[in-house]
C-alpha cells in the first residue's frame, strides 16, 4: 500500500501527478494490471471527487490513454459540476430495457481521451441500481475499451450498500481527510474493505495542513 499527502496550500496538479506516478508504480508491479480503480473515503466530503476527477484527467492527458470516469456516488453526485455539464443523462436515467446492452450507456467525451458516465440524477438508496446486473454488465463491457476506469464511489461508512461499487473494482484508493477522519474510523473503513477482499492500492491523506512547504515533506 502506498500513501500520499495532499495539502490545500500546494499545487493540486503537482500532487495528482505524484499520485498518478505512484499508482502506476503499484499497478505495474502487479501480475494483472487493475483496470477498474475505485476512489472512496471513510465519510463524506473528504475529497473523493476531487481526487477521482484530477487523477482521471492526468491519466488521460498522457496520450493514447483511454480513460473512463464514472460517477458512482448516486446519492450525492458531483462530477457533472466538476465538468460543467447537466446531471442527466447518466446511470440512473439510463437503466431500462433499451439500455440493456452496454454500448448504449450515455458515455460522452470531455477531451483528451477522457470520457465520463454521469449519475444521471440522484437517488437516496442506490443499492438497487448498483446491484442491477445491467450495471455490472456495463463495467464488464467497457473494461476492454479503456486502459483505466475510475469510479467515484460513495464513502465506505455511508449507507447500506456502500461497498457494492468497491467490490466491482480491481483496486481502490482510500481518501482520508487529515484532521477530520478519526483513526478508529479510518481503521474500520480499511477493515470493512479488507473483509470483502477489496484490494486497497493506497491511501491519500487529503487536505493536510503543512506548516512548512509541501516539497520538503517529500524529502524527509
Ligand atoms: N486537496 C484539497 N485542497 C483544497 N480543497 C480540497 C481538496 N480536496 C478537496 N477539496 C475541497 O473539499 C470539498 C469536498 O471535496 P469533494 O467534493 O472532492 O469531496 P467528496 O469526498 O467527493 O464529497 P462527497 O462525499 O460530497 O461526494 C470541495 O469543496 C473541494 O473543492
Ligand atoms: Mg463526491
Amino acid at each position: 500500500m502506498t500513501a500520499l499527502i495532499i495539502s490545500p496550500g500546494n499545487n493540486l496538479q503537482d500532487e495528482i501527478d505524484l499520485l498518478k506516478d505512484r499508482a502506476r508504480i503499484c499497478l505495474n508491479g502487479r501480475v494483472s494490471r487493475p483496470h477498474v480503480l475505485g476512489i472512496t473515503s471513510c465519510q463524506r466530503g473528504e475529497g473523493v471527487t476531487t481526487v477521482a476527477a484530477n487523477l482521471a484527467v492526468a491519466l488521460a492527458q498522457e496520450g493514447n490513454n483511454r480513460v473512463l470516469l464514472v460517477d458512482g456516488n448516486l446519492a450525492h453526485p458531483s462530477l457533472h459540476k466538476v465538468f460543467g455539464t447537466k446531471e442527466v443523462p447518466g446511470i440512473i436515467s439510463s437503466l431500462g430495457e433499451r439500455y440493456r446492452y452496454g454500448g448504449h450507456w450515455p458515455v460522452f467525451p470531455v477531451g483528451n481521451g477522457l470520457r465520463i458516465l454521469l449519475s444521471g440524477g440522484r437517488i437516496d438508496r442506490p443499492e438497487r441500481i448498483l446491484r442491477d446486473p445491467q450495471f455490472k454488465g456495463f463495467i464488464e463491457y467497457v473494461k476492454p475499451k479503456y486502459q483505466t476506469i475510475i469510479i467515484d464511489c460513495p464513502p465506505v461508512m455511508g449507507d447500506r450498500g456502500s461497498l457494492i461499487l468497491p467490490s466491482l473494482c480491481d483496486s481502490i484508493i482510500l481518501v482520508v481527510e487529515a484532521g477530520k477522519a478519526k483513526v478508529e474510523v479510518a481503521q474500520r473503513a480499511k477493515a470493512l474493505l479488507e473483509e470483502r477482499g477489496i484490494d486497497i492500492l493506497g491511501v491519500v491523506l487529503n487536505k493536510r495542513k503543512q506548516p512548512i512547504p509541501g516539497f520538503i515533506y517529500r524529502h524527509i
